[in-house]
This record gives structure tokens, C-alpha cells and sequence, in this order.
């Protein structure tokens, strides 16, 4: 699997449920935790790999061998969130080498469905919260560059137009 890298359109358009609970789904997540580890992220949401889908896989240790930390949530939603929310640092493997301070909730709760389609709840807070609210808004074609602190996105400028500039170049060459 390719990571598909920021401007490409795939990452701003809609993303349909996942309907289709079989083992063509479950491959599909274990690509995707394997290109994860392989480019070390720490989340990864099926739009970032051109699969247009509300499907995103996280592990806040972001290694292989922590396999009992993997999560995975098809068709999440965000069910309860914190008052609080704090800034903290984030990157994204669409945004290579790009990092800034984001605003997330401290505590959320989660209403997914797993790979059976079975429906569950998750209390997440900290990293793992921030995780997954970064994922969670891709699957709403949000990016992180749109939630940044002013400071942050000034800063992220320069790289952000020269990520545009690759794409334009990509796009002429194809
Ligand atoms: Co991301």
C-alpha cells in the first residue's frame, strides 16, 4: 500500500461506511497496519491509503511487536468528549516530515464497529485520544494542517507549499 500524500484530492473527499464485514476487510487492515509500522505512524485512516472508507486502525506505541495495542474502528464516532482539551504535537504520514501543535480533547468516547461488525464503545484519553480525533477527522476529510495553532501552520508553510509543488510535478509527469 502507497500513502497518499497531501494534496491529493482522495484525502478531502467523502467516505462511504463500511458495509462489508468479511475477510477482504480484514486484509485490507492488516495492509494497513503493516504500511503503518513500515513508514512509523502511529495511526493510519483508510483515505490515506485511497481506500475512501470509514475505517481507520491506530497503535499509540506504534510497533509490530505491541500487536495487543492495535485498535481498530470501522465507522467510528465520537460519543462523548472531555471539557478539557490540550495542545500537543502531531505529525502525519501524508504530511511528510510536517509537525505542529493541535487542540484536542483530552478524554473521548468512542461507538465503533469491529472487524465482525459488532458494535462496541471505547474510552480513550491522552495520546490515544489525540490519536484518535487525527484519524477520526480524516475519515471527515479533515487534516490536521486545518485544526493547527496559527504559530504552528505559519511555520508549516514554507513545507506545505512545496508538498503542493511535488504533487503539480507528479500530476505534469504522469
Ligand atoms: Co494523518
Amino acid at each position: 500500500m502507497d500513502i497518499v500524500i497531501y494534496p491529493d484530492p482522495r484525502l478531502r473527499r467523502k467516505n462511504s461506511p463500511v458495509t462489508q464485514f468479511d475477510a477482504t476487510l480484514a486484509d485490507t487492515v492488516r495492509a494497513m497496519f503493516q504500511t503503518m509500522y513500515a513508514t512509523q505512524g502511529v495511526g493510519l485512516a483508510a483515505p490515506q491509503v485511497g481506500i475512501n472508507q470509514k475505517l481507520l486502525v491506530f497503535n499509540p506505541s506504534g510497533k509490530a511487536e505491541d500487536a495487543a495495542q492495535e485498535v481498530v474502528l470501522c465507522n467510528p464516532k465520537l460519543i462523548h468528549k472531555s471539557k478539557q482539551s490540550e495542545e500537543g504535537q502531531e505529525g502525519c504520514l501524508s504530511f511528510p516530515e510536517i509537525t505542529g501543535q493541535v487542540l484536542r480533547f483530552v478524554e473521548v468516547k468512542v461507538q465503533a464497529q469491529d472487524l465482525s461488525g459488532q458494535e462496541f464503545e471505547l474510552e480513550l484519553e491522552g495520546w490515544e485520544a489525540r490519536i484518535f480525533q487525527h484519524e477520526l477527522d480524516h475519515l471527515d476529510g479533515i487534516l490536521f494542517i486545518d485544526r493547527m495553532t496559527p504559530a504552528s501552520r505559519s511555520q508549516a508553510k514554507p513545507q506545505l507549499e512545496e508538498l503542493v509543488q511535488t504533487y503539480k510535478e507528479s500530476l505534469a509527469g504522469s
